[in-house]
């Protein structure tokens, strides 16, 4: 049985554990204080070594992600930290944020240090108010510290600045050009690529953007070294990571685990299944990925052992959903979240959004039309490749997994509503 690691829910336990004060008791900013000795290219290294892949979804190589800035010419250069977090079933940025901010704040130091850059911002969801609150809080902590500001470091000649910004609560400015265009004060929509952020990022400058985990699991590798986080995980995907457990387990909740951890041995830990029930599916990487069943519960958690197994480790938010629940009235949910989220920048996605929402909610009412399940399934292969950014393909996926895996309940959408054939969810789930 793999063993959890909590890393950077460590202190979570602990009496304020947000504040500075119990951070610095446990080793805090002993990092960012071996940080200011390393020489120019030797943190980019510590992380490519150590194998930090991006733990916002894609899994891009941290590294390689801060070695793409091109050589310095004088001009600033940003890190941008993605703290919009959206994806449905995804909620461990916010908990590790409202716990344990300095961590993030640690990491923003270092990576800043690492890319030369100086001034570094977090894009908060909008909706999370008590979190700008913490997170402003802590900055200020930090700054009154000395850690951060004007003149820091041991040549008091360095100077770290950190912004927190609240977005306006809309999924797409996760997406990471989304998200620049919004910062930068213009209407939130994906810029096309190339070039990537790190040639022209924030103002069109050389910007680093990674996820709030990503950059929260620095200190940790920096304090204890890169065989310390090799030495977790799997051949193929290194360290530790949350995996956010939600739907019908005893006990939810945020599950930091070294990578390769098995769905079953998180249930495990999880209490399993509620009582008297059994799962029935089970969504690996948040609504965006394939589905999986009971049968894929013991593929190991990483990028591409979830990848062989034909989903996505993506946000590594699992909800697992019990026999009571409909299919059909699950990915209607989904559904609806895509299609009120679509920018409507792209055709296929702005279109075929709206007009699966349509199907969808024919077959959730038992009011299908016939050959609907086919004409659905094609409009999803139809989004999917042809869309601008990647929400076009996220909405597209779990309706095309759920008709492979479950093609009969969808097609009970012809005359029966979903609410009859599950009579029991309403009061456990919606
Ligand atoms: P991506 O694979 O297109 O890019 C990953 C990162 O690598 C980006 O920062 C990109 O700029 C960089 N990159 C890739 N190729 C590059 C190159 N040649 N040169 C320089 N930089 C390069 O993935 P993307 O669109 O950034 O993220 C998609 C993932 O986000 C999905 O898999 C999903 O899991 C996740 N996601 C997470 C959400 C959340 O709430 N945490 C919400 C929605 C999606
Ligand atoms: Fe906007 Fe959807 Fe097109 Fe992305 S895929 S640009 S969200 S309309």
């Amino acid at each position: 049985m793999t063993t959890l690691k909590p890393v950077i829910s460590e202190i979570w336990d602990q009496e304020r554990s947000w504040k500075l004060e119990t951070y610095k008791k446990n080793h805090g900013y002993e990092a960012l204080e071996k940080a200011w000795s390393y020489n120019e290219g030797e943190l980019t290294q510590l992380m490519k070594d150590a194998g930090l892949a991006g733990r916002g979804g894609a899994g891009f190589p941290t590294g390689l992600k801060w070695s793409f800035l091109p050589a310095p010419d004088g001009g600033p250069r940003y890190l941008v930290v993605n703290a919009d977090e959206s994806e449905p079933g995804t909620c461990k940025d916010i908990p590790a944020l409202m716990a344990n901010p300095h961590d993030l704040i640690e990491g923003m130091a270092i990576c800043l240090l690492a890319v030369g850059g100086h001034h570094g911002f977090v894009y908060l969801r909008g909706e999370v108010v008590h979190v700008y609150r913490r997170l402003m809080a802590a900055v200020r902590e930090a700054k009154e510290a000395g850690l951060i500001g004007k003149g820091v470091g041991p040549k008091g000649n360095y100077d770290l600045d950190i912004t927190v910004h609240a977005g306006a609560g809309a999924y797409i400015c996760g997406e990471e050009t989304a998200l620049l265009d919004s910062l930068e004060g213009l209407r939130g929509q994906p810029r096309l690529k190339p070039p990537f952020p790190a040639a022209e990022g924030l103002y069109a400058r050389p910007t680093v953007i990674n996820n709030v985990e990503t950059i929260s699991s620095v200190p940790g590798i920096v304090r204890n070294g890169k065989e310390w986080f090799q030495d977790m995980g799997t051949e193929s995907a290194n360290g530790h990571g949350f995996f956010s457990l939600s739907g019908h387990v005893t006990k939810p909740g945020q599950y930091e685990a070294p990578l390769g951890i098995t769905g079953r041995e998180l249930l495990e830990y999880a209490g399993g299944i509620r009582s008297g029930h059994e799962l029935k599916f089970w969504a690996v990487g948040g609504s965006s990925a394939p589905l999986f069943t009971p049968e894929h519960l013991d593929v190991p958690l990483d990028y591409n052992s979830v990848k062989q197994a034909g989903s996505m480790l993506a946000t590594r938010a699992l909800m697992m959903f019990d026999e009571t629940v409909s299919v059909v009235r699950v990915i209607s949910r989904w559904t609806d979240f895509y299609q009120h989220e679509s920018c409507g920048k792209c055709t296929p996605c702005r279109e075929g959004t709206f007009w699966m929402r349509q199907i969808m909610h024919r077959l959730e009412e038992g009011k299908g039309q016939p050959g609907d399940v086919d004409l659905l399934y094609e409009i999803a292969g139809n989004i999917q490749g042809r869309s601008f950014c990647a929400l076009g393909d996220a909405a597209a996926t779990p309706i095309k997994s759920g008709i492979e895996l479950f093609r009969g309940e969808f097609e009970a959408g012809y005359t029966t509503p979903a609410r009859e054939l599950f009579p029991h969810e309403k009061s456990t789930l919606f």
